[in-house]
Protein backbone atom coordinates (compact mmCIF):
# COMPACT_ATOMS: atom_id res chain seq x y z
CA UNK A 1 0.00 0.00 0.00
CA UNK A 2 2.00 3.15 0.93
CA UNK A 3 5.68 3.85 1.41
CA UNK A 4 4.29 5.04 5.19
CA UNK A 5 1.87 5.70 6.94
CA UNK A 6 0.87 7.51 10.27
CA UNK A 7 -1.06 5.95 12.92
CA UNK A 8 -4.80 6.89 13.61
CA UNK A 9 -5.48 8.81 16.31
CA UNK A 10 -9.12 8.69 17.28
CA UNK A 11 -10.67 11.91 19.07
CA UNK A 12 -11.40 11.27 22.81
CA UNK A 13 -14.26 9.75 24.28
CA UNK A 14 -17.29 12.53 25.58
CA UNK A 15 -17.27 11.96 29.11
CA UNK A 16 -20.95 11.03 30.51
CA UNK A 17 -21.47 11.49 34.14
CA UNK A 18 -22.60 9.46 36.78
CA UNK A 19 -26.14 9.56 36.96
CA UNK A 20 -26.02 7.69 40.68
CA UNK A 21 -23.56 11.04 41.99
CA UNK A 22 -25.82 13.40 40.96
CA UNK A 23 -27.87 14.97 44.03
CA UNK A 24 -31.88 14.77 43.13
CA UNK A 25 -32.39 17.79 42.63
CA UNK A 26 -29.69 18.54 39.90
CA UNK A 27 -30.96 19.07 36.56
CA UNK A 28 -30.57 16.39 33.88
CA UNK A 29 -27.19 17.01 31.62
CA UNK A 30 -28.24 18.31 27.70
CA UNK A 31 -28.50 15.11 25.52
CA UNK A 32 -25.04 14.93 24.04
CA UNK A 33 -25.90 16.06 20.31
CA UNK A 34 -22.91 16.59 17.86
CA UNK A 35 -22.76 20.31 16.29
CA UNK A 36 -22.90 19.58 12.59
CA UNK A 37 -20.97 22.72 12.08
CA UNK A 38 -18.18 21.55 14.26
CA UNK A 39 -17.12 18.46 12.22
CA UNK A 40 -18.91 18.64 8.81
CA UNK A 41 -17.25 16.21 7.45
CA UNK A 42 -17.43 13.59 10.28
CA UNK A 43 -17.09 9.91 9.58
CA UNK A 44 -16.16 10.26 5.81
CA UNK A 45 -13.38 9.28 3.93
CA UNK A 46 -11.29 11.60 0.89
CA UNK A 47 -8.77 10.86 -1.54
CA UNK A 48 -7.37 14.08 -2.59
CA UNK A 49 -4.74 13.28 -5.81
CA UNK A 50 -1.55 15.44 -5.85
CA UNK A 51 -1.97 16.42 -2.17
CA UNK A 52 1.92 16.52 -1.09
CA UNK A 53 2.19 20.78 -1.89
CA UNK A 54 0.10 23.25 -3.17
CA UNK A 55 -3.81 23.51 -3.69
CA UNK A 56 -4.04 19.51 -2.88
CA UNK A 57 -2.17 20.12 0.40
CA UNK A 58 -4.37 23.02 1.56
CA UNK A 59 -7.46 20.71 0.54
CA UNK A 60 -6.14 17.76 2.49
CA UNK A 61 -5.63 20.51 5.62
CA UNK A 62 -8.76 21.92 5.22
CA UNK A 63 -11.09 19.07 5.07
CA UNK A 64 -9.50 17.04 7.65
CA UNK A 65 -9.97 20.10 9.24
CA UNK A 66 -13.56 19.43 8.44
CA UNK A 67 -13.25 15.72 10.13
CA UNK A 68 -12.56 13.38 7.43
CA UNK A 69 -9.94 11.06 7.12
CA UNK A 70 -7.73 11.46 4.08
CA UNK A 71 -5.59 9.86 1.49
CA UNK A 72 -2.52 12.09 0.82
CA UNK A 73 -0.99 11.30 -2.22
CA UNK A 74 2.13 12.14 -3.51
CA UNK A 75 4.12 11.00 -6.46
CA UNK A 76 8.15 12.48 -5.65
CA UNK A 77 7.69 14.32 -2.69
CA UNK A 78 8.23 11.96 0.64
CA UNK A 79 9.15 14.25 3.07
CA UNK A 80 6.29 16.88 2.30
CA UNK A 81 3.58 14.55 2.16
CA UNK A 82 5.02 13.33 5.41
CA UNK A 83 4.87 16.15 7.18
CA UNK A 84 1.18 17.10 5.81
CA UNK A 85 0.10 14.02 7.32
CA UNK A 86 1.73 14.51 10.75
CA UNK A 87 0.08 17.94 10.23
CA UNK A 88 -3.23 16.63 10.24
CA UNK A 89 -2.64 13.77 13.01
CA UNK A 90 -1.31 16.00 15.74
CA UNK A 91 -4.25 18.02 15.34
CA UNK A 92 -6.52 15.20 15.67
CA UNK A 93 -7.07 14.72 12.56
CA UNK A 94 -6.77 10.37 10.59
CA UNK A 95 -4.75 11.00 7.59
CA UNK A 96 -2.62 8.27 5.50
CA UNK A 97 0.36 9.08 2.72
CA UNK A 98 -0.34 7.35 -0.65
CA UNK A 99 2.66 7.44 -3.49
CA UNK A 100 0.90 6.94 -6.50
CA UNK A 101 2.01 8.58 -10.06
CA UNK A 102 -1.54 9.67 -11.35
CA UNK A 103 0.08 9.26 -15.34
CA UNK A 104 0.37 5.57 -14.53
CA UNK A 105 -2.91 3.17 -15.27
CA UNK A 106 -2.60 1.95 -11.82
CA UNK A 107 -2.19 5.09 -9.89
CA UNK A 108 -5.56 5.67 -8.88
CA UNK A 109 -6.69 2.21 -7.79
CA UNK A 110 -3.93 2.74 -5.76
CA UNK A 111 -5.50 5.29 -3.72
CA UNK A 112 -9.03 3.65 -3.87
CA UNK A 113 -7.44 0.67 -2.62
CA UNK A 114 -5.86 2.45 0.42
CA UNK A 115 -8.69 4.12 1.54
CA UNK A 116 -10.60 1.13 1.56
CA UNK A 117 -7.99 -0.81 4.04
CA UNK A 118 -7.30 2.02 6.14
CA UNK A 119 -10.50 3.71 6.32
CA UNK A 120 -13.36 1.03 4.75
CA UNK A 121 -14.21 3.12 1.54
CA UNK A 122 -14.28 6.39 -0.13
CA UNK A 123 -16.89 9.31 -0.09
CA UNK A 124 -15.06 12.06 -1.08
CA UNK A 125 -12.06 12.34 -4.37
CA UNK A 126 -10.68 15.03 -5.33
CA UNK A 127 -9.35 14.93 -8.19
CA UNK A 128 -6.46 17.96 -8.20
CA UNK A 129 -3.45 16.33 -9.84
CA UNK A 130 -2.69 18.03 -13.17
CA UNK A 131 0.65 19.31 -14.39
CA UNK A 132 1.53 22.26 -16.81
CA UNK A 133 3.48 23.00 -19.60
CA UNK A 134 3.92 27.38 -21.17
CA UNK A 135 5.20 26.98 -24.88
CA UNK A 136 4.04 28.10 -27.95
CA UNK A 137 1.84 25.69 -29.81
CA UNK A 138 4.27 25.50 -32.33
CA UNK A 139 6.83 24.64 -29.76
CA UNK A 140 4.99 21.64 -28.03
CA UNK A 141 6.68 18.18 -28.52
CA UNK A 142 4.34 15.16 -28.82
CA UNK A 143 5.95 13.65 -25.30
CA UNK A 144 4.62 16.89 -23.52
CA UNK A 145 1.28 16.67 -25.07
CA UNK A 146 1.30 12.62 -24.34
CA UNK A 147 2.61 13.15 -20.60
CA UNK A 148 -0.08 16.04 -20.20
CA UNK A 149 -2.41 14.33 -21.23
CA UNK A 150 -1.78 11.05 -19.24
CA UNK A 151 -1.73 12.49 -16.31
CA UNK A 152 -4.42 15.29 -16.59
CA UNK A 153 -6.86 13.38 -18.15
CA UNK A 154 -6.35 9.60 -18.41
CA UNK A 155 -5.35 10.10 -14.68
CA UNK A 156 -8.80 11.82 -13.71
CA UNK A 157 -10.70 9.46 -15.70
CA UNK A 158 -9.40 6.46 -14.21
CA UNK A 159 -9.90 8.22 -10.65
CA UNK A 160 -13.86 8.95 -12.15
CA UNK A 161 -14.44 5.80 -13.31
CA UNK A 162 -13.40 4.06 -9.94
CA UNK A 163 -15.50 6.55 -8.24
CA UNK A 164 -18.28 6.09 -10.33
CA UNK A 165 -17.82 2.42 -9.28
CA UNK A 166 -16.87 2.64 -6.04
CA UNK A 167 -17.85 5.96 -4.44
CA UNK A 168 -20.16 5.97 -1.53
CA UNK A 169 -23.96 7.00 -2.19
CA UNK A 170 -24.45 10.81 -1.39
CA UNK A 171 -20.46 10.98 -2.08
CA UNK A 172 -18.57 14.14 -3.68
CA UNK A 173 -16.43 14.62 -6.59
CA UNK A 174 -14.43 17.77 -7.04
CA UNK A 175 -11.90 18.41 -10.12
CA UNK A 176 -9.48 21.13 -10.39
CA UNK A 177 -9.57 22.70 -13.41
CA UNK A 178 -7.99 26.15 -14.56
CA UNK A 179 -9.24 29.49 -15.30
CA UNK A 180 -7.43 29.32 -18.51
CA UNK A 181 -10.52 27.55 -20.19
CA UNK A 182 -12.49 30.72 -19.98
CA UNK A 183 -10.20 33.33 -20.87
CA UNK A 184 -7.62 33.63 -23.96
CA UNK A 185 -4.05 33.28 -23.06
CA UNK A 186 -1.16 32.24 -25.17
CA UNK A 187 1.40 29.43 -24.53
CA UNK A 188 -0.94 27.24 -22.29
CA UNK A 189 -3.39 25.46 -25.23
CA UNK A 190 -2.44 21.71 -24.86
CA UNK A 191 -2.73 22.09 -20.69
CA UNK A 192 -6.17 24.24 -20.88
CA UNK A 193 -7.16 21.58 -23.48
CA UNK A 194 -6.47 18.62 -21.04
CA UNK A 195 -8.39 20.48 -18.37
CA UNK A 196 -11.28 21.15 -20.58
CA UNK A 197 -11.63 17.59 -21.54
CA UNK A 198 -11.72 17.41 -17.31
CA UNK A 199 -14.37 19.64 -16.94
CA UNK A 200 -16.90 17.92 -20.11
CA UNK A 201 -16.45 14.66 -18.43
CA UNK A 202 -17.59 15.57 -15.46
CA UNK A 203 -20.62 17.58 -16.58
CA UNK A 204 -21.70 14.30 -17.76
CA UNK A 205 -20.99 12.04 -14.87
CA UNK A 206 -23.03 14.46 -13.02
CA UNK A 207 -26.17 13.15 -14.56
CA UNK A 208 -25.08 9.61 -14.42
CA UNK A 209 -24.53 9.71 -10.48
CA UNK A 210 -26.96 12.07 -9.61
CA UNK A 211 -29.36 9.04 -8.59
CA UNK A 212 -26.69 7.96 -5.94
CA UNK A 213 -27.05 11.80 -4.79
CA UNK A 214 -22.92 12.03 -5.65
CA UNK A 215 -22.48 15.51 -6.88
CA UNK A 216 -20.04 16.02 -9.37
CA UNK A 217 -18.16 19.34 -9.53
CA UNK A 218 -15.19 21.13 -10.75
CA UNK A 219 -13.12 24.83 -9.54
CA UNK A 220 -11.33 26.68 -12.17
CA UNK A 221 -8.97 28.88 -9.90
CA UNK A 222 -7.05 31.79 -11.74
CA UNK A 223 -3.56 32.35 -10.35
CA UNK A 224 -2.27 30.55 -6.99
CA UNK A 225 0.83 30.97 -5.54
CA UNK A 226 2.41 27.57 -5.75
CA UNK A 227 5.47 25.72 -7.15
CA UNK A 228 3.51 25.15 -10.27
CA UNK A 229 2.98 28.24 -11.40
CA UNK A 230 5.12 28.85 -14.18
CA UNK A 231 8.58 31.10 -14.31
CA UNK A 232 6.43 33.39 -17.04
CA UNK A 233 3.58 34.02 -14.85
CA UNK A 234 5.86 34.59 -11.84
CA UNK A 235 8.02 37.51 -14.45
CA UNK A 236 4.38 39.09 -15.05
CA UNK A 237 3.23 39.52 -11.57
CA UNK A 238 1.99 42.48 -11.44
CA UNK A 239 0.08 42.74 -14.22
CA UNK A 240 -1.94 39.90 -13.65
CA UNK A 241 -2.43 41.80 -10.00
CA UNK A 242 -3.11 44.95 -11.36
CA UNK A 243 -6.02 42.95 -13.71
CA UNK A 244 -7.60 41.37 -10.86
CA UNK A 245 -10.46 43.29 -8.92
CA UNK A 246 -9.38 41.62 -5.99
CA UNK A 247 -5.97 42.65 -5.92
CA UNK A 248 -4.01 39.60 -5.61
CA UNK A 249 -3.41 36.69 -7.02
CA UNK A 250 -4.51 33.23 -5.17
CA UNK A 251 -3.46 31.31 -2.18
CA UNK A 252 -4.02 27.46 -1.92
CA UNK A 253 -6.22 28.21 0.94
CA UNK A 254 -8.65 30.22 -1.18
CA UNK A 255 -9.50 27.07 -3.16
CA UNK A 256 -9.28 24.51 -0.56
CA UNK A 257 -12.40 26.04 1.23
CA UNK A 258 -14.24 26.25 -1.72
CA UNK A 259 -13.78 22.33 -2.27
CA UNK A 260 -14.39 21.94 1.31
CA UNK A 261 -17.96 23.89 0.53
CA UNK A 262 -18.45 21.74 -2.30
CA UNK A 263 -17.77 18.56 -0.52
CA UNK A 264 -20.42 19.08 2.25
CA UNK A 265 -23.64 18.52 2.38
CA UNK A 266 -24.14 22.57 2.15
CA UNK A 267 -23.32 22.08 -1.31
CA UNK A 268 -26.11 19.13 -1.85
CA UNK A 269 -28.12 20.70 -4.11
CA UNK A 270 -25.03 21.94 -6.68
CA UNK A 271 -23.49 19.54 -9.37
CA UNK A 272 -22.51 19.55 -12.55
CA UNK A 273 -21.22 22.89 -12.46
CA UNK A 274 -18.08 24.45 -13.10
CA UNK A 275 -17.00 27.54 -10.49
CA UNK A 276 -14.53 30.42 -11.45
CA UNK A 277 -12.37 31.21 -8.54
CA UNK A 278 -9.66 33.91 -9.71
CA UNK A 279 -10.59 37.27 -7.63
CA UNK A 280 -12.40 38.37 -10.72
CA UNK A 281 -9.61 38.41 -12.84
CA UNK A 282 -11.87 35.46 -14.96
N1 LIG B 1 -1.12 27.19 -9.26
C1 LIG B 1 -1.98 27.72 -10.10
O1 LIG B 1 -1.88 28.91 -10.43
C2 LIG B 1 -3.10 26.89 -10.68
C3 LIG B 1 -4.09 27.56 -11.37
C4 LIG B 1 -5.13 26.85 -11.92
C5 LIG B 1 -5.18 25.49 -11.77
N2 LIG B 1 -4.20 24.83 -11.10
C6 LIG B 1 -4.31 23.38 -10.97
O2 LIG B 1 -4.29 23.04 -9.61
C7 LIG B 1 -3.73 21.75 -9.44
C8 LIG B 1 -2.62 21.82 -8.41
O3 LIG B 1 -1.65 22.71 -8.87
P1 LIG B 1 -0.58 23.37 -7.87
O4 LIG B 1 -0.24 24.69 -8.43
O5 LIG B 1 -1.04 23.25 -6.47
O6 LIG B 1 0.67 22.40 -8.12
P2 LIG B 1 2.08 22.37 -7.38
O7 LIG B 1 2.17 23.33 -6.26
O8 LIG B 1 3.09 22.44 -8.46
O9 LIG B 1 2.07 20.91 -6.72
C9 LIG B 1 2.20 19.85 -7.52
C10 LIG B 1 1.57 18.67 -6.81
O10 LIG B 1 1.25 17.74 -7.84
C11 LIG B 1 1.81 16.50 -7.50
N3 LIG B 1 2.05 15.76 -8.72
C12 LIG B 1 2.72 16.18 -9.81
N4 LIG B 1 2.72 15.21 -10.75
C13 LIG B 1 2.03 14.17 -10.22
C14 LIG B 1 1.70 12.88 -10.69
N5 LIG B 1 2.07 12.47 -11.90
N6 LIG B 1 1.00 12.07 -9.87
C15 LIG B 1 0.62 12.47 -8.64
N7 LIG B 1 0.91 13.68 -8.14
C16 LIG B 1 1.61 14.51 -8.93
C17 LIG B 1 3.08 16.83 -6.74
O11 LIG B 1 3.48 15.72 -5.99
P3 LIG B 1 5.05 15.46 -5.62
O12 LIG B 1 5.61 16.79 -5.21
O13 LIG B 1 4.94 14.48 -4.49
O14 LIG B 1 5.70 14.89 -6.83
C18 LIG B 1 2.57 17.99 -5.89
O15 LIG B 1 1.88 17.52 -4.74
C19 LIG B 1 -3.29 21.30 -10.83
O16 LIG B 1 -4.26 20.48 -11.41
C20 LIG B 1 -3.17 22.60 -11.61
O17 LIG B 1 -3.37 22.40 -12.97
C21 LIG B 1 -3.14 25.50 -10.54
Amino acid sequence: MSDFSVALMSSAPIESADSASRPPTAPAPPAAVRDPYASPLAGKVAVVTAASRGIGRAVARRLAADGAAVIVNWHTSASAAREVVAGIVDTGGRAVAVRADLGDRGGPETLFAAAEEAFGGVDILVNNAGIGAVAPTADVDEDTFDRLFAVNVRGTFLALRLAARRLRDGGRIVNISTGYTRATFPNVGVYAGTKAAVEQMARSLSRELGPRRITVNTVLPGLVDTDGLSADVRANLDAFVAATPLGRIGEARDIADIVAFLAGDDARWVTGQAIVAAGGLV
